[in-house]
């Protein structure tokens, strides 16, 4: 895996809109405020966040504390209320084929099969036969899907499904992978299989990641960079770099300081979101 090299022979490459992949993005002072029932809810302030193209940075909080917000605001499918935000080197505006999203729960279509589901976005965009058709193969092998080609998503195990999602998004080879807790509703031994999955399938293609989780112990193991966001507003509260080498070792001692760590800044947002229900049940 040469990151340099595929970096460079990728950013000579023209994706198709003219302008070649960035797989960059940037935020600047962005805020996000939703208007409710008459009451305002400051989701987010004042993000200043910069991905770099081909990294992997994890997304932390507690519940609530806007990592959806953040994530649908790069998506384009909530933009925010101000600032700049930037992504493949051009301000977000809306959805677009650069930004792949694959959320927590399997959005596939039921009545397709595996391969039909994989197919769908680059029948839309009209692509030829022949290139679909190998499309499709390349990612039923990536994703260890071949002999579940025909199947349709009500005959396969959550991990199966969420394979078949993350092979639908990436049929769009879209430089920037989008995550919301792609895994939280996995048991614990076929969310480490994806994670691993995952982290073999981005070293093979370098793209960006940016992936939401709560889970602490998740981030570390996957994660560049690690920013833990506050609760009420979301702010960043700390941008962590990981640097242990990969494959991370959870039982390690480094690992669990960092996880001691983490797990101290995660308590204190998730105790100001025990106080503030507490606060509004009193209220009430
Ligand atoms: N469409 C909306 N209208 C009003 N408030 C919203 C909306 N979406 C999110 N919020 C509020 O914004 C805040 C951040 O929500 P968000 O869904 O981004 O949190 P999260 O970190 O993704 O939480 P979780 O871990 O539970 O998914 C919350 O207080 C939430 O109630
Ligand atoms: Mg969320």
């Amino acid at each position: 895996m040469d990151r340099i090299k595929h970096q460079g022979a990728a950013a000579g490459s023209d994706a198709g809109g003219g302008v070649a992949a960035t797989g960059r993005i940037e935020a600047r002072g962005v805020n996000k405020v939703f208007a409710t029932d008459g009451r305002e809810v400051v989701a987010l302030r004042d993000i200043d966040l910069t991905v770099e193209r081909g990294e992997f940075v994890c997304l932390l909080g507690p519940s609530g504390c806007g990592k959806s917000t953040l994530l649908n605001a790069v998506a384009g499918f909530s933009l925010p209320t101000s600032g700049r935000l930037d992504a493949d080197g051009r301000p977000v505006t809306g959805p677009g084929p650069e930004r792949g999203m694959v959320f927590q729960e399997y959005a596939l279509f039921p009545w397709m099969t595996v391969a039909q589901n994989i197919a769908f976005g680059l029948e839309i965009q009209r692509r030829g036969r022949a290139e679909i058709r190998d499309t499709v193969d390349r990612l039923l092998d990536m994703l260890r899907l071949r002999d579940f080609r025909d199947r349709f998503p009500k005959d396969l195990s959550g991990g199966m499904r969420q394979r078949v999602a993350i092979a639908r998004v990436l049929a769009l080879d879209s430089p920037i992978l989008l995550m919301d807790e792609p895994f939280g509703a996995l048991d614990a031994l076929t969310r480490r299989n994806l994670q691993d999955e995952l982290l073999r399938i981005w070293s093979e293609t370098r793209k960006t990641v940016l992936f939401v989780t709560h889970s602490i112990e998740e981030a570390i193991y996957l994660a560049d960079r690690i920013v833990v966001m506050t609760y009420r507003p979301g702010t960043i509260k700390r941008d962590q770099r990981v640097s242990l080498p990969r494959p991370r070792d959870p039982a390690s001692a480094a690992f669990n300081d960092l996880k001691r760590e983490l797990g101290r800044l995660v308590m204190e947002e998730q105790q100001r979101h025990a106080d503030a229900e507490t606060r509004a049940a009193a209220v009430d």
